[in-house]
């Protein structure tokens, strides 16, 4: 599940109670129990994972043991560590946490466990010939949906809208009729979403109450339910995503009710993360002029190199973008904070760590890789991490930038918004290209311009670390309406003006966070 690795003592802590009862073994990681019995740390995990951890690292080092309601999880923040875990599948384990957060979360139980079998499917969906087919109906989606979003609205009708809102409604229903082919209701779905999607992180941590229980298990409902026909009907599309994984389900024995639960899985794991990542990259441009016209400058050549019957798609794979790849690097890098967690198979395996250090696991004990923390933001690595340096990725010659330091060692793992190497993300070439056509697309057909350009950005909300891409506390007002400008120009305030017969005007005012 797409960056959601969260560790499930959170989820089961009364099973294995009496673990936080035990005391450290020679040469075991720090063992950090907290001043709570049983519960240990888990109140300041669940409110702040990346705080929390950040303290935990300034008192241990790179590698501790943390009590959290009732479990070890042992956390690794050393990158040059982290292969020995990613790869080492016979003593780090990820099934039984992907299980039983599938079951916390999704209500689904799959009867049958073959990941390599269910991760070659959707290699075929999202890489090679597949890939291309979704980049083509993404683009053509995004386009058609961003123009009629916006048409009856003049040059004089000003009208509120959240850029947030605006980043993930686009995206999120582009990706819906994309995947599952379906356009009579995609609106009702993603309002249902997003109301999944906000409470997510409480129903994972079970931590939610009256009224917020309800209304999750509202969305749960109508999810399955509108996701249902779709089921029945075997989809509009014969080739489409959604046909393609009910056949995979079917021949796996799945029934027609965990049928409708995996589709909502998928649907979360696939969309719940390009919107939020589309937010920001646009929201940091628009905080760094220089960026921003230095990324102006790569749509205008993209758009007018070639005609403009030409889909956005193609333009992009024959067109190369550096600073939008850097920008979009620097982005996640800020703000992609996936969990990583396998469980321990071995009693005694050993883990070392830079250094020469080598420290004992217990099995049944969790290990945590938080890349957010490290490498993503190690200020041995990325000097003032906090800051959006939009050639951090760019060398001179304005090739990707590769080389990473820390402690004088080069590093491997230098920004992971990913995830892990061969489990990691199986969309990530199909998100890319998603999130830079979007990008793309919204420079070309939108006037943009910051209301208060000093504003700083919206602060993250804390309670989704651990559950991929972060998501902002509020939004950024802005109020779009039709400008009929033909000509492309931009303006030292930050307003574009692309060529094209129906364009729009964003007026944005920032309210804001930690980024800078
Ligand atoms: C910027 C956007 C995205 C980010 C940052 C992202 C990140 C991630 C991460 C961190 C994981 C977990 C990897 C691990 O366990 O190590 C993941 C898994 C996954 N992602 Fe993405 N993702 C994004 C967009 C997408 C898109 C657009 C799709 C497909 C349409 C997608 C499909 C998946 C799938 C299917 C998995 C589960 C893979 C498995 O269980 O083997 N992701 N993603």
């Amino acid at each position: 599940m797409s960056g959601m690795i969260l560790n499930e003592r959170l989820l089961n802590g009364p099973l294995v109670s009496l673990s936080c009862e035990l005391d450290s073994r020679d040469n075991e990681p720090p063992l950090d129990k907290g001043l709570i019995p049983w519960l240990g740390h888990a109140l300041e995990f669940g409110k702040d994972a990346a705080k929390f951890l950040a303290r935990m690292k300034n008192k241990h080092g790179d590698i501790f043991t943390v009590c959290v309601a009732g479990q070890y999880i042992t956390v690794l923040l050393d990158p040059n560590s982290y292969d020995d875990v990613l790869y080492d599948t016979d003593s780090f384990d990820s099934r039984r946490s992907k299980g039983l957060l599938m079951e916390k979360v999704f209500s689904l139980v799959l009867p049958s466990d073959n990941p390599e079998k269910e991760r070659k499917w959707m290699e075929g969906h999202f890489q090679g010939v597949g890939l291309d087919k979704l980049q083509s109906s993404m683009d053509s989606h995004l386009r058609d949906l961003l123009l009629a979003d916006q048409r009856g609205c003049g040059t004089a009708q000003w009208r509120e809208e959240g850029l947030f809102d605006l980043c993930y409604g686009l995206l999120f229903r582009a990706g819906y009729l994309t995947m599952f082919t379906r356009d009579e209701n995609a609106d009702a779905v993603y309002k249902q979403f997003r109301n999944f999607d906000k409470l997510l992180p409480k129903l994972a941590r079970s931590s939610l109450k009256g009224e917020d229980k309800k209304s999750v298990t509202s969305s749960q409902e109508s999810l399955w339910q509108l996701l249902a026909p779709a089921l029945l009907e075997g989809g509009r599309d014969a080739g489409c995503w959604q046909e393609s994984y009910q056949r995979y389900l079917g021949e796996a024995g799945v029934d027609a009710e965990t049928q409708r639960k995996a589709l909502l899985m998928h649907l979360w794991t696939t969309q719940c993360n390009a919107g939020p990542a589309a937010f920001w990259s646009l929201a940091l441009l628009l905080r760094h002029p220089e960026a921003m016209q230095a990324v102006l400058a790569e749509v205008r050549g993209v758009m007018h190199e070639h005609s403009l019957h030409h889909p956005t798609h193609e333009r992009l794979v024959t067109h190369n973008t550096p600073v939008f790849d850097s920008v979009l690097r620097e982005t996640l890098r800020l703000t992609a904070a996936a969990f990583i967690s396998r469980e321990v198979m071995a009693d005694g395996k050993k883990l070392g760590v830079s250094g020469g250090l080598e420290y004992c696991l217990r099995k049944g004990d969790k290990v945590l890789l938080f890349p957010f923390l490290c490498p993503q933001m190690d200020p041995e690595i990325h000097q003032q991490p906090e800051s959006f340096r939009y050639k951090r990725f760019l060398n001179d010659d304005m090739s990707e930038k590769r080389i990473f330091y820390k402690g004088g060692s080069r590093l491997k793992h230098y920004n992971m918004p990913w995830g892990a190497e061969r489990k990691g993300c199986v969309g990530k070439q199909f998100a890319i290209s998603t999130v830079k056509m979007f990008v793309f697309t919204v420079l070309r057909h939108l006037e943009l311009e910051m209301c208060e350009p000093s504003d700083p950005l919206p602060q993250f909300n804390p309670q989704r670390y651990g559950f991929g891409m972060l998501q902002p506390i509020g939004d950024l007002c802005h109020n779009p309406s039709l400008s009929h400008s033909l000509s492309l120009s931009v303006a030292l305030s930050l307003s574009l003006s692309l060529s094209l017969s129906l364009s729009l005007s964003l007026s944005l005012s920032l309210s804001l966070s930690r980024l800078h």
